[in-house]
């Protein structure tokens, strides 16, 4: 594994990449002026605060905090290191790196004990697929999958697999290839045994989903029972290199059609999935078996803000569309719910009515949120009863109240009245009332915030004068190098009095003394601390005057200083206090001359 990269290659690729164009294929972007604006990929949002300067080659968010330059984008979205990063970037820029990568040659420079996870993933996920397809001992399981209507195609498109019916097989076949046990073990792939501390392996005589992350590795597994065997589906436990809450089935070969047809279908099972792709339903994820999470919903954000859900349309799927739905309607996405008929799920629907029914009647015909709310809260009432009825319109009532936009309000008024053969009036009347009691019971207390947008109000708090002066006086040497030095004489020695902000400064200097110029995406690379570039981002991205007049720099400068000598007044006023307890008058005195000249010079 190669250390380090070149300097000149590093600056190579940053130049022959576009970070608005690696960032737009995880952010949906919209110029604005000179900049570019969308929702911030590091936290949840409604509204963009995440910016992309094409100039500066650099991104900040005015939302989280967080920034930097193509490079620590990639490592911060995707979590990876510094060398990783500049692997994918020089692919995506054919810079030619020259430098060997060891094991799975994918540039990975992941700790040994991670890549030997993957690589035991790898090597078993073939193995897995291979005795499913190839051998007499995987026979059962290939015709119960044949029999179930998946098609050879899916087998291998998702690497279906069986693990043998044995106690020990991983076991050997890892440790014999120099796995350690451990390791496999925290990788969830056999289990130790308390009493004696051997092993024996977790999957046996399954049918073997791989899961993958969103770079395709391999990271996990989950099992199905061939018979009645219980747990119906077992999965790899949590792992250092799994966690259920951030992984999406079939996230990593979905991404491109969610892209492009800017939708998302969400399925509850694997199998959904994989007879939805079969059926030309590209687009689908799953969850694995768990309900959705802010982190699932950040990572389907990332690529498109609609999403079709498509559970089970029995109760439980029912309910869980409910709560998946509000959850994704609160962050501001746009839903719609497929529905099919007779409690069926999408994969016995598809078997049953074909692919064609399925992308027509089941996936093209979703209803949209409000008309699935009209099915949802109408279930378990009898309508032909007055008291159900009633509160039937009026909980209805309550949803329409809470939409935003007139049109769509009216939209469904009249399809209340027209279905329940009740003047239009009558319900604009109701809806009125509704609108004013939710009203009062909502005055005094703050209007409802979405959970996921609180985390991130920043204290827009006043800064102090010095404050300001010094992150002003850093974008002009930010900009020019000459007033870097300039800065660094009127200061005469005195440093700012935030420390990032003398940290950045000090930096600055050491750029400079390399670069004759100003690179604000190159100066990024060159900060080692990910909280000082996300300081630089945000400076780099403030707006000041292009020219920096000599008053305007001397009163910044003053305003730096004149905060050093206000706390030095202080220490000198606690000082002669002390003094004057003591009874050293004349010591107090000379203080109190200090004081006045220290004062006078401000
Ligand atoms: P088939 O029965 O094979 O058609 O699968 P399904 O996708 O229809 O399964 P189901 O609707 O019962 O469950 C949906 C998802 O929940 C599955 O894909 C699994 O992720 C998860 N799941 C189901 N049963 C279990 C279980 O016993 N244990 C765990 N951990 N997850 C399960
Ligand atoms: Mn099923």
């Amino acid at each position: 594994m190669a250390e380090r990269i070149a300097e000149e290659k590093i600056n190579q690729i940053r130049q022959s990449v576009d970070i608005v164009e690696i960032i737009s294929e995880y952010v949906q972007l919209k110029k604005q002026g000179r900049n570019y604006f969308g929702l911030c990929p590091f936290h949840g949002e409604n509204s963009p605060s995440f910016s992309v300067s094409t100039d500066k080659q650099i991104f900040h968010c005015f939302g989280c905090g967080a920034g930097g330059n193509v490079f620590s984008f990639l490592m911060e979205l995707e979590g990876i290191s510094f060398l990783e990063a500049a692997v994918k970037l020089a692919e995506k820029a054919n810079v030619d790196l020259q430098v060997n990568f060891s094991a799975s040659g994918k540039g990975k420079s992941v700790s040994p004990e991670v890549q030997s996870m993957l690589d035991a993933h790898e090597l078993l996920r073939k193995f897995y697929h291979h005795l499913l397809v190839n051998t007499k001992d995987g026979q059962h399981a290939l015709e119960y999958l044949l029999n179930r209507g998946f098609t050879r195609e899916s087998i291998d498109k998702f690497q279906i697999g069986y693990s043998l019916n044995s106690w020990d097989f991983v076991y050997k076949f890892l440790t014999k290839r120099d796995f350690s046990p451990e390791i496999i073990e925290k990788a969830g792939l056999i289990i130790k045994r308390e009493r004696d501390g051997t092993y024996f392996d977790r999957f046996r005589d399954r049918i073997m989903f791989p899961i993958f992350d969103r770079n395709g590795n391999c990271i996990a597994f989950s099992g199905r029972s061939l018979g009645a065997d219980e747990p119906k589906y077992l999965n790899s436990p949590e792992t250092v290199i799994f966690n259920k809450s951030k992984i999406l089935y079939n996230f990593h070969l979905a991404k491109p059609s969610i892209r492009k047809l800017q939708q998302a279908v969400l399925f509850e099972g694997f199998a959904d999935v994989i007879a939805a792709d079969k059926s030309g339903v590209e687009n689908g994820i799953a969850t694995m078996g768990t309900s959705l999470t802010e982190e699932h919903i950040t990572l389907i954000r990332q690529n498109t803000e609609s999403i079709t859900i498509c559970f089970d349309s029995d109760k439980a799927g029912i309910e869980a569309a409910f709560r998946a739905g509000n959850m994704l309607i609160d962050v501001g996405c746009s839903v719609k719910v497929a529905m099919m008929s007779d409690g069926l799920d999408p994969d016995e629907y598809i078997k049953k009515n074909g692919p064609e029914k399925f992308r027509n009647e089941v996936i093209g015909a979703s209803h949209t949120w409000m008309a699935f709310k009209f099915l949802y809260f109408r279930r378990g009432k009898n309508l032909q009863l007055e008291g159900d009825r009633l509160a039937y319109i009026e909980t209805i009532l309550k949803e329409i109240s809470k939409l935003t936009k007139a049109v769509e309000k009216d939209h469904y008024l009249r399809q209340l009245a027209s279905e329940f053969s009740i003047s239009l009036d009558a319900l604009q009347q109701q809806l009125k009332q509704i609108f004013f009691t939710e009203k009062r019971k909502s005055n005094g207390q703050p209007p409802p915030i979405n959970k996921t947008s609180v985390r991130v109000k920043q204290d827009k708090k006043l800064k102090p004068a010095h404050y300001t002066a010094e992150r002003r006086l850093l974008a002009h040497m930010l900009r020019n190098r000459d007033t870097a030095y300039r800065v660094q004489d009127l200061l005469k020695g005195n440093t700012f009095n935030i420390d990032e902000h003398q940290a950045i400064i000090t930096y600055l200097i050491g750029f400079y003394e390399e670069h004759m110029k100003p690179d604000s995406s190159a100066f990024l690379t060159y900060i080692q601390d990910e909280n000082l570039r996300r300081i630089v981002a945000d400076i780099e991205m403030m707006s000041i005057n292009e020219e920096l007049s000599n008053q305007e720099l001397t009163d910044y400068i003053k305003q730096v200083l004149n905060y050093q000598k206000l706390l030095k007044i202080k220490e000198k006023e606690v000082e002669q206090k002390e003094a004057e307890r003591q009874s050293d008058f004349s010591k107090a005195a000379a203080i109190g001359n200090e004081i006045i000249q220290l004062r006078k010079s401000l």
